[in-house]
């Protein structure tokens, strides 16, 4: 195993026996993971079956049951629009237009350059300044289809990657 890998599943262990508080469970196990690496690698899967005293089957059966979960790696980014019923209302619509034509895409997913994922967020938890977007886990409200296209280009602008950690 190279010294790479090692850290990588050094920092997905850490992840499970840091946030453990209470049950540990294969599903809070897996969030745990998400949280951290914004997907499920196969790495994490055999950790969390060691953990929980599981076979790896068994994990990946909750796993794959969640459709919340992804198994690749995230773009740089993770941009959400909140499809909540208050954003609704107040325009969250004409902001995916414009999400859509900025970052090139036809619904949700990546990228071609790997640098956004886009996806919709049932309630962003901030319905008092619909319409709400999310850009790794940064709240911003009271958005407007051009106040987000500046931001995902200045996003870009920075070249920076978001915080989480890929294998
Ligand atoms: S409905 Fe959009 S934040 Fe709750």
């Amino acid at each position: 195993m190279t010294s790479e890998k090692t850290d990588f599943r050094t920092t997905i262990r850490q992840s499970l026996t840091a946030t453990q508080n209470g049950t540990v469970t294969i599903l809070s196990s897996l969030l745990a993971v998400e949280d951290l690496l914004g997907y499920i690698p196969l790495e994490a899967i055999e950790e969390v079956a060691s953990l929980t005293n599981s076979t790896t089957n068994e994990v990946w059966g909750v796993a794959s049951f969640y459709t919340n979960f992804r198994f690749t790696p995230p773009g740089d980014h993770v941009l959400e629009v909140c499809w909540g019923p208050s954003c609704h209302i107040l325009g969250a619509q004409n902001i995916v237009k414009e999400v859509l034509g900025t970052l090139n895409l036809q619904g949700e997913g990546d990228t071609e350059d790997h640098t956004f994922t886009f996806k919709y967020n049932t309630c962003l938890a901030a319905c008092g300044q619909a319409p709400v977007i999310s850009i790794d886990h940064q709240l911003m409200g009271r958005m407007t289809p051009e106040k987000t296209k500046e931001r995902i280009l200045s996003v870009k602008a920075t070249g920076e990657k978001g915080k989480r950690q890929n294998g």
